[in-house]
């Protein structure tokens, strides 16, 4: 198709206004835009750029979403390498740091010190050229890493393109690449959802996500990114655009151009002040949203920087001070094997209780037979554990020297400890897994996941009920829950009148949640409730979602052909189509309904109020507008009068703007309406 300027134009400003709008959300932490509006012009854009391909930034938001699985990353030299740290373990080791470089220094130098947290995450190398972010690369050794450009772009706090005019030739930025805290528990659960090994930690889970093939699947995780370091190579000292030649300034120039700067730096002007830092953070950091594992203390001065230069590994004038690795010893009691809701039994091992990170630990996931093997573990060993702070504790390993004669290997069940019945192990999975359909552990678990918040978000449905409605053979499967009465449930320990009754309300509130949670709610392996939404939206009703080809699933942009087998596969199962029939016998929904999606919030906001559009509006067709004050409560006609409230004006208003000055009608730019909507929709 021929370009017309128009076009052209229209794309440039959606790039603008979604560059912005995602810049404010991921780095400001300040979202000027709501949801509904940023994807409803994302994908205008991308409908723009798929007919007109050749105008297709590299920096277009849509470049973000990851491309098809590369086979294998390339290797990549560093322009400057990425050195690694000296570590100091206490003040001892820091003040002895501290006396090392000043005696390389000028007699006499007053330094200041830049403190930093030191994320726990993974080191990526970027490249601007033009300001523009051509390449994205890994630590690697520090000279070599790989490139995983088509991965980084997926970070959204990593401007595709430096802010503010006349960009340097070129420009390297070193930081840290982290999953939250909350991201990284989230995937976990996910991943246990989908009966899948969870990750250790969230350094782990970092770099394993930006050394993934697929980088749909990077898109997906959410990873994160502080800058802390900047390179021009090529540039001379006066070209450079820091206000001074210093870590601080470089810190600075790195927040106005985009990034992301850890907020919690400081300067000091002493070693006093920095070990008050150091000691502040050792246990203001579990506050913190992401994990860090000690302080990373620079030299201010480039200058004095420059003076000192490196040794073979490390830069003289940097240390990180770590902290201490919370690990302790202990003896094992017992290990207890768990049943999950997909049948997979996990192994538990249950110790003398320690003190770690600030909790006593006394349990700790083993997570399959292999970790076990691995560990070499044994009844009565004394182990290592380790606990990092939110993270669950892990057994690190075993002290061999310490296990008590005679001691019996740990060994995974043959049969469910649950049922009873036989369990398997598939060669090519880590892990053992019950497959009766009935096992109560297997049936406990999907009424539990049914219930939850991400799914029906049955109130009152927990684990003690669950255990009841289980063992009395009260329910058999979800289904059942429907069938149930106040009597059924006033049968039950402990269950008055009122919260039987409550109970049976909440059961059936949960008929109206959409398909989207419905699927989720049936714990298909592999799908969370993302890919739920997503397959929800591809395939809006359960006849059509059941009689799909997985190939058809799998065309689903974002779905994977393993997600899509495990689909495919779960609708064939006669008892799983008899559970669809009785779930839809009972009322539910399993189709998507059209309904609004505005919060409570904003569909009071403009009740009872009227609008009138005029004018072209930057960004918002008048069609998106109007629904989106319709969502809002509003009522939106066609010309002014003395009953209208609001005139939203856009570019080239004409006579409706002059009538609505004439009546005192308010006007509002769709900047203001969309300020309006967002700080409806952010109120609690
Ligand atoms: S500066 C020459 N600053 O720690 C400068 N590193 O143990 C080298 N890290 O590989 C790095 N937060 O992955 C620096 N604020 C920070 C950091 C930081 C985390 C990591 C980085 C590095 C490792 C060295």
């Amino acid at each position: 198709m021929t370009v017309t300027p128009q076009v052209e134009q229209r794309i440039r400003q959606l790039q603008q206004q979604l560059q912005h709008a995602s810049y404010a959300y991921y780095v400001l932490d300040n979202p000027v835009m709501e949801d509904s509006v940023y994807d409803r012009l994302y994908r205008e854009l991308q409908d723009l750029e798929t007919q007109y391909p050749e105008l297709i930034m590299p920096d277009s938001p849509t470049q973000r979403v990851g491309e098809r699985p590369a086979t294998q990353f390339q290797s990549v030299q560093h322009q400057v390498p990425l050195y690694s740290l000296e570590n100091a373990f206490n003040g001892d080791e820091l003040q002895a740091w501290d006396q090392r470089w000043r005696r390389l220094a000028p007699p006499g130098a007053i330094a200041t010190y830049v403190c930093e947290l030191k994320i726990d995450g993974s080191a990526i190398a970027l490249t601007y050229e033009n300001g523009v972010l051509v390449r994205g690369a890994t630590r690697g050794d520090g000279v070599a890493g790989e490139e995983i450009t088509q991965n980084i772009k997926t970070i959204r706090s990593i401007p595709l393109k430096l802010q503010g005019d006349n960009p340097p030739p070129r420009v390297e930025v070193r930081g840290e690449a982290f999953l939250p805290l909350d991201v990284f528990d989230q995937i976990n659960q996910e991943r246990e959802q989908a009966g899948e090994a969870r990750f250790a930690n969230p350094r782990n889970a970092a770099a394993g996500t930006l050394r993934q093939l697929d980088s749909r699947v990077v898109a997906q995780r959410r990873l994160d990114f502080f800058a802390y370091t900047v390179h021009f190579p090529g540039l001379a000292e006066e070209e450079q655009p820091l206000d001074e030649r210093s870590q601080w300034a470089a810190l600075e120039w790195l927040h106005q151009v985009g990034f992301r700067v850890n907020p919690e730096r400081e300067r000091c002007a002493s070693l006093a002040e920095v070990q008050a830092y150091c000691d502040r953070w050792f246990t203001a950091r579990q506050e913190l949203a992401y994990m860090t594992d000690g302080v990373v203390i620079k030299l201010n001065d480039f200058g004095l920087q420059e003076q000192l230069g490196f040794t073979q590994k490390f830069p003289r004038w940097a240390i990180a001070l770590k902290y201490p690795a919370e690990e302790a010893p202990t003896q094992i009691d017992r290990i207890v094997f768990q049943v999950g809701r997909t049948g997979a039994i996990t192994p538990v091992a249950e110790f003398q209780p320690v003190h770690l990170a600030g909790t006593i630990v006394s349990r700790a996931t083993l997570h399959n037979g292999d970790r076990i093997a691995e560990l070499d573990l044994h009844l009565g060993d004394t182990i290592i554990v380790r606990k990092a702070g939110e993270i669950i504790p892990e057994v690190v390993r075993v002290m061999t020297d310490l296990r008590p004669e005679a001691a019996l290997p740990v060994q995974m069940p043959t049969h469910c400890p649950e049922c009873g019945q036989p369990v398997i192990k598939p060669s090519d999975e880590a892990v053992t897994r019950c497959i009766n359909a009935s096992c109560p552990a297997i049936l406990r678990g999907a009424l539990i996941h049914w219930a939850s918040r991400d799914a029906l978000d049955i109130n009152g449905v927990g684990e003690k009920l669950v255990q009841q409605l289980v063992d009395r053979q009260v329910v058999q499967c979800v289904a059942d829950l429907y069938d149930l009465s106040v009597d059924d449930f006033q049968q039950l320990e402990r269950m008055g009148q009122k919260s039987a009754e409550k109970l049976v309300k909440a059961i059936a509130d949960s008929k109206a949640k959409p398909w989207s949670r419905v699927l989720y709610g049936l714990g298909i392996r592999h799908v969370g409730s993302v890919n739920a939404q997503t397959i929800a939206e591809n395939f809006p009703s359960v006849e059509e979602l059941s009689s799909a080809e997985s190939g058809a699933i799998a065309a689903i942009y974002g779905i994977g052909p393993e997600i899509a087998q495990a689909v495919a596969q779960w609708f064939q199962i006669p008892a799983n189509q008899d559970l669809i029939r009785r779930l839809q016998a009972a009322g539910l929904s399993l189709a998507q309904t059209v309904v609004s999606t505005a919060p409570p919030a904003q569909a009071a906001l403009f009740a009872g109020k009227t609008f009138v559009l005029t004018g072209t509006l930057p960004t918002l067709s008048r069609d998106e507008a109007k629904a989106l004050i319709q969502q809002a409560g509003g009522k939106v006609t066609g010309s002014v009068s003395a009953k209208t409230d609001y005139l939203v004006v856009g570019e080239d208003a004409g006579s409706k703007l002059t009538k609505a000055i004439a009546l005192g009608v308010a006007q509002l730019s769709e900047a203001d309406l969309l300020a309006l909507l967002n700080a409806a929709s952010s109120q609690p």
